[in-house]
């Protein structure tokens, strides 16, 4: 008997910072768990970071960190595709067509446009493109076009992602009502991992953590700066000997991301009886994230030494993934009538 063909999950990472454990707890891990159930794909979206870095050798190490984080986050080059963007040309041929289907007011609508438009009004700017560029006003549509050219069915993202997966959809739809006879595009979903409760980790102010806050704990952080890190998590004056509340507090949030459930429930039972201070915790805490990131840590780095097999895994997984994205694009040129060879 044939196995049933399974759907197609697709994630897309921005190469603009470090990761921190926020992205790990929210997105990394709930996205390595959806190889359980989908066919995966993982893609370094370098053009998209264009938009806001300009430092060409920092656009050159964060997608190399991206992509050996998620390696050293388990990822499997054997199981799943990992590539970079921008090794796709046919994306880019591609966002050239599907400009073509999509209405100009969608994109006056989108959120990061609006929030950009919105910021100039508030600091009394009389244009209120003021240092837009194209690339935030086209953002969508490329990211559309990554979504739509892997056939993907759903897209794991944070909830501020979740317009840009609408688009995707939307983009498809106007599409298939021009083209659909000859070429019927796959329409998305989006899946919002986070949204599961108790996934926001906070940092290092209380606030969500976030690098738009300068407030995270990154992943691959040197032992004694994670240990220096930890310690400087907001805890409240409760005295040592005084019962706490483990749901209040934001170490025991981040504990509760990382230990196993019986030291959880047990460390849970000791703050709630009194007798354990916050510092007894956070060093509970730092001794836990170690365990848990040590072997991770030292696959990053080895991964990110100028001769590792990082660079030959993306070679391999850009070809795996032009393979998929050539025939979905032979299919479009055929449908809006581009007949030339390649
Ligand atoms: P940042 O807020 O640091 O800029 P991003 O917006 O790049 O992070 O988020 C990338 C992914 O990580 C998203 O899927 C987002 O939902 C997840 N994420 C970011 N911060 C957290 C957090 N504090 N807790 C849980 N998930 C998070
Ligand atoms: N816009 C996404 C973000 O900022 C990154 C991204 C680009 C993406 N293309 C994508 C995510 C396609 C999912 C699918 O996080």
């Amino acid at each position: 008997m044939s196995q049933p063909v399974s759907e197609t999950s697709l994630t897309g990472i921005k190469p603009t910072g470090e990761p921190h454990l926020g992205n790990f707890v929210g997105a990394i891990r709930p996205a390595l768990e959806l190889t359980k159930q989908y066919e995966s794909i993982y893609f370094i979206a370098d053009y998209h970071a264009l938009t806001t870095i300009r430092d060409p050798k920092l656009l050159r190490h964060y997608t190399r960190s991206v992509a050996a984080t998620w390696l050293a986050a388990g990822l499997d080059p054997s199981r799943t595709v990992m590539y970079r963007q921008s090794d796709i040309p046919e994306i880019f041929e591609l966002h050239w067509a599907l400009s073509c289907v999509t209405a100009k007011g969608l994109m006056n609508r989108a959120h990061a446009y609006k929030a950009a438009r919105d910021k100039n009004a508030a600091t009394g700017r009389e244009d209120l493109d003021a240092g837009i560029n194209m690339g935030l006003y086209n953002y969508p549509v490329l990211m559309a076009v990554d979504i739509l050219i892997m056939e993907s069915d759903v897209v794991p993202v944070g909830k501020d992602q979740v317009q840009h997966v609408e688009y995707a959809a939307d983009i498809a739809g106007s599409f298939n009502h021009l083209y659909g006879d000859s070429y019927e595009f796959k329409i998305p979903k989006a899946i919002v991992p986070e949204a599961d409760t108790g996934r926001t980790l906070p940092g290092l102010d209380g606030r969500k953590m976030s690098k738009s806050y300068d407030n995270t704990i990154p992943l691959f952080l040197p032992e004694a700066q994670l240990r220096k890190l930890v310690r400087r998590i907001p805890t409240d004056s409760t005295p040592v000997e005084a019962p706490k509340d483990p749901d209040s507090s934001a170490v025991f949030q981040i504990l509760q991301q990382f230990a196993t459930q019986d030291v959880i429930t047990d460390t849970r039972k000791r703050l709630m009886a009194g007798g354990v201070g916050w510092g007894e915790l956070k060093n509970q805490l730092f001794e836990v994230l170690n365990q848990e990131i040590t072997p991770l840590r030292e696959r990053y780095h080895a991964l990110m030494e100028p001769d590792s097999e990082l660079d030959a895994l993306l070679a391999e997984g850009a070809q795996r993934a032009r393979e998929r994205a050539q025939r979905v694009l032979r299919s479009v040129r055929s449908a809006i009538g581009i007949d030339t060879e390649r």
